[in-house]
């Protein structure tokens, strides 16, 4: 299997070297991560001495900033934390941590499901690369604030508390990313029923959210008293039917994560179905970028999101470790391919531009007219996510 993954990853570096062929592959990552260092330093120093705030993304050449009360407040310090693990520049770790202390706060919070996203992408990243003791016991604090947020006759942690007056219960699929954070508390807690509220999350979420091709609802809400659906629709998509593209990536990568942490192979089916519905998708463009929703007619016109094209990339790298042969190939392939296009100048804006985020065309909330054909933070840390794994991959 090693043996297969290095052949085609050495392949794929010698078929760089020919003619107008495409940059070797260890040299794009090299490249990309350098400018990125370059665009996240200048972005760091903007905001330094904007006590509290955390850069979000660059709407109508205007700086778009939040507070850590944000769901995206861990995104800039991960992609820092990031930059830091691959080059282990001290004026990154710096800010790296500057940055994290920003969104401490957010260990306490009990009003929403997003505490996994916050904490465990910055506090997460800034253990595993430092150790520092302080980051573990706001990392368990986190947790045990997000399970405040399973009920046990659902079996699921709500997502949101406001109701739009119609949602008893309502759960999304962006849910699926929380459950890292009480996997990870379980484990370095001992205390077990952590990781029974994200296991049960997590079956529900298969029985539940998703249709026959694979592709899955953005909301289902829950009956408080069944326990069951009651309805089935979409916030951010393009209809109650459609495949919102950020949502399918969610998915894709919460259930290749779960599967990695319990080894349970029904987690691994659902991710391998989730990819297949999406690398045969009709309207998946040949460049690996997705239009906002799968559903959205297919064309110049319709805005791409770089942010579903970087979390599924990230998520299919890791996939690929978990499946054999041509699939694992495939799925690998598939990774690559859309990180030669994020690096590419159509995705990544030059040095100083952009807002000074590095990639640009994500696409936030558009049937909210919000952050289309925009930089988005967490498009920032899932590319740099991808390219850290990839360079893993071909380091290996
Ligand atoms: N989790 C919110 C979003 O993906 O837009």
């Amino acid at each position: 299997m090693k043996k297969i993954t290095l052949s085609v990853l050495t392949l794929l570096l010698f078929v760089g070297c020919a003619g107008d062929a495409p940059q070797p592959l260890n040299e794009l990552v090299d490249e990309a991560l350098v400018r990125a260092e370059r665009q996240a330093l200048l972005l760091a120093a903007k905001y330094r001495d904007q006590d509290g705030r955390l850069p979000q993304s660059w709407e109508h050449g205007e700086d778009v900033s939040s507070d850590s009360r944000w769901w995206c407040s861990g995104f800039f310090p991960g992609t820092l934390w990031y930059l830091y693990e691959n080059n282990r520049n001290p004026e990154v770790l710096e800010y790296a941590r500057l940055y994290t202390a920003r969104v401490e706060r957010e260990q306490f919070t009990t009003d929403n499901h997003d505490v996994g996203f916050m904490l465990f992408c910055s506090f997460g990243n800034g253990l595993r690369l430092t150790g520092d003791s302080t980051y573990r016991q706001v990392l368990l604090n986190g947790a045990r604030s997000l399970a405040t947020r399973f009920r046990p006759e659902v079996g699921l942690i709500r997502s949101w508390d406001h109701s739009r007056e119609k949602w008893q219960y309502p759960v999304i699929i962006d849910n699926m990313m929380n459950l890292e954070l009480l996997m990870w508390a379980a484990e370095n807690s001992g205390d077990s029923t952590l990781r029974e509220m994200a296991c049960s999350h997590a079956d529900k979420t298969l029985e539940h959210h998703f249709r026959p091709d694979g592709s899955s609802w953005h909301v289902v809400s829950y009956d408080t008293l069944s326990g069951k659906p009651h309805l089935k629709q979409t916030h951010q998509g393009l209809s109650d039917d459609s495949a919102w593209s950020r949502g399918q990536s969610w998915g894709l990568y919460g259930y290749t994560c779960m599967y990695r942490w319990t080894g349970d192979d029904r987690y691994l089916q659902q991710a391998r179905r989730i990819a297949h519905f999406l690398l045969e998708h009709p309207n998946m463009p040949d460049d690996g970028i997705p239009y906002w929703d799968y559903d959205a007619p297919a064309g110049p016109e319709t805005p791409r999101d770089a942010s579903a094209a970087a979390i599924m990339a990230s998520a299919l790298l890791e996939l690929s470790g978990f499946t054999q042969g041509e699939e694992s190939q495939t799925f690998r392939d598939f990774a690559i391919r859309q990180i030669r296009t994020l690096a590419s100048p159509e995705y990544t804006a030059p040095v100083g531009e952009n807002g000074n985020f590095i990639l640009m065309h994500g696409t936030g909330a558009y049937p909210f007219d919000s952050e289309v054909d925009a930089p988005l933070t967490y498009a920032d840390y899932y590319y740099l996510e991808a390219l850290t794994r990839l360079r893993g991959l071909l380091h290996a």
